[in-house]
């Protein structure tokens, strides 16, 4: 029988060889970096300065960060890098024309991103590359005093986890990943309403990323993209973030409680290989390819206090968009997908739902009723602007990121816990903490309202 726990540092089996030997080349170089900048590089902007940022990968998402920020004042984009050249060239056109000075283009291949983060005059990076280059890269982004918005998940293995939580802690360079769900307008009012003590004490959340990402694995003619190489060869939940994003801070993961273990289920795979079929002929390759990937991953996490978390994983069906929230405590829940509350000695019928709809207009975050006062909606809802003025302002303030290190990579690493657990027959697998024992003391930082 398998020990639990006993091969929670996910290694080169998770990755390519090529990507590897590559990284592990990429993660000494880091080392001479930092011995080259032994204090922390202050490229930090004073308070109503113009920041300077760095993107590395400007395809879909980091096109899309890029127009928001150069919807911004005040912030400028001297330096971006793509290995395809076409990307990074359409995003020099978009920087040029919005008024600002033509970036210099990072284009000469896989570890050019290097020479950017060397640049002496960018605060921040903004990383939306591969999963399997985001921490490298985060890593390399610290060492060379950078504050880093690394897109999700922010790392695929603990091995990564680790070194990212070493290098912010060495560096004390903030790293944050990119998780605009927390931002939503709904979850933070729900997180008002969980601290102001609505729902009582809280034991349990579900939550999932239902999405039918097909089209975002493969390409339109039906290629795989570097996304569906994840699905080919690993069997786990692997986009867990956007599911708990907004748990972290409604049951004070990391400040307060922390995961203890995790288990892990997955169904067969069916989805891609009949959605391709259907698309392209049952012949066609990508339809014939083997994947590795359970259509459906249930992951059950246990909290040191005792609480559980649901996680669905559920990307590769034909189904509506859904995140399925829903947060219980001893006086009542909220539910997302009936957009309803049931609150004990409040809610007018005994045990009946109500709408959400007043609650969230009585409980409306801070953060949304100036963002709403200020510009109105962009980009998921206003969830990214939202998400990426925080990051900026944490930068110009030279602040803690509203999502630190370890909400990052406890987020991320339920990618290699739920790959172990499932690989295992459904093993209960212990939870690194990340924080070393801080979670104890650490206070909610999250979206704290003044
Ligand atoms: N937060 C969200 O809502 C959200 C939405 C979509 C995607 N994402 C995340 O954004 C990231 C990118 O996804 P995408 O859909 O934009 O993918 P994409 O393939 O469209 O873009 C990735 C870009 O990175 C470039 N790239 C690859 N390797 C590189 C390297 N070594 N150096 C520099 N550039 C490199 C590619 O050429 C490409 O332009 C992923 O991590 C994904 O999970 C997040």
């Amino acid at each position: 029988m398998n020990k639990p726990n006993s091969n929670l540092d996910s290694g080169p089996s998770h990755l390519s060889r090529r990507v590897f030997v590559k990284r592990s080349a990429l993660a000494a170089t880091g080392t001479a970096l930092a011995a080259h900048f032994p204090a922390i590089v202050t490229a930090h902007a004073a308070p109503d300065s113009v920041v300077r940022i760095g993107m590395v990968g400007v395809g879909g998402r980091g096109t899309g960060l890029l127009g928001i920020l150069l919807s911004m004042k005040g912030i400028q984009v001297p330096a971006v890098c793509d290995i395809d050249t076409a990307a990074a060239t359409r995003a020099q056109g978009m920087i040029a024309n919005s008024g600002r000075p033509q970036p210099e283009l990072y284009t000469r291949g896989d570890e050019d991103f290097q020479r950017l983060m060397d640049r002496a005059d960018l605060a921040a990076v903004i990383i939306a590359t591969p999963w399997e280059w985001h921490a490298t890269m985060a890593v390399c982004g610290m060492k060379a005093g950078k504050y880093v918005g690394v897109e999700v998940p922010a790392a695929i293995t603990i091995e990564e986890c680790r070194d990212l939580v070493r290098t912010a802690e060495l560096t004390r360079k903030p790293c944050m990943m990119l998780e605009n769900w927390s931002f939503r307008r709904d979850n933070l009012a729900v997180l008002n309403m969980i601290r102001q003590g609505l729902f009582g004490e809280i034991v349990h959340c579900h939550c999932a990323h239902s999405h039918n990402c097909v089209y975002w694995y493969f390409d339109a003619k039906g290629n795989p993209r570097w996304s569906a190489e994840h699905l080919a060869r690993h069997n786990a939940d692997q986009y867990p973030t956007h599911s708990l994003g907004p748990v972290l801070s409604w049951m004070n993961i990391n400040c307060g409680d922390r995961f203890d273990y995790l288990t892990s289920t997955a169904t067969r795979s069916l989805g891609l290989n009949l959605q391709l079929a259907e698309k392209y002929g049952p012949d066609y390759p990508s339809a014939r390819r083997r994947y590795a990937q359970g259509d459906i991953i249930t992951s059950v996490v246990k909290t040191v206090k005792g609480n559980t978390i649901v996680i669905n994983n559920d990307m590769q069906l034909p189904r509506p968009y859904d995140n399925r929230w829903e947060i219980q405590g001893t006086r009542g829940l909220y539910n997302e997908q009936r957009n309803a509350v049931y609150i004990q000695g409040v809610s007018p019928a005994y045990e009946q739902w109500e709408p959400f709809g007043p609650y969230q207009e009585k409980y409306d975050h801070a953060w949304w009723k100036a963002l709403k006062a200020e510009s109105g909606d962009a980009g998921h809802g206003g969830t990214d602007v939202l998400e990426l003025e925080h990051f900026i302002r944490a930068v110009r303030e030279a602040t803690q990121t509203p999502v630190d290190v370890y909400d990052s990579v406890i987020m991320s690493a339920v990618i290699p816990l739920s790959l172990e657990s499932i690989a295992r027959g459904s093993y209960p697998v212990k939870c690194p903490d990340f924080t070393q024992g801080k979670w104890q003391t650490r206070k909610p930082a999250f979206a704290v309202e003044t």
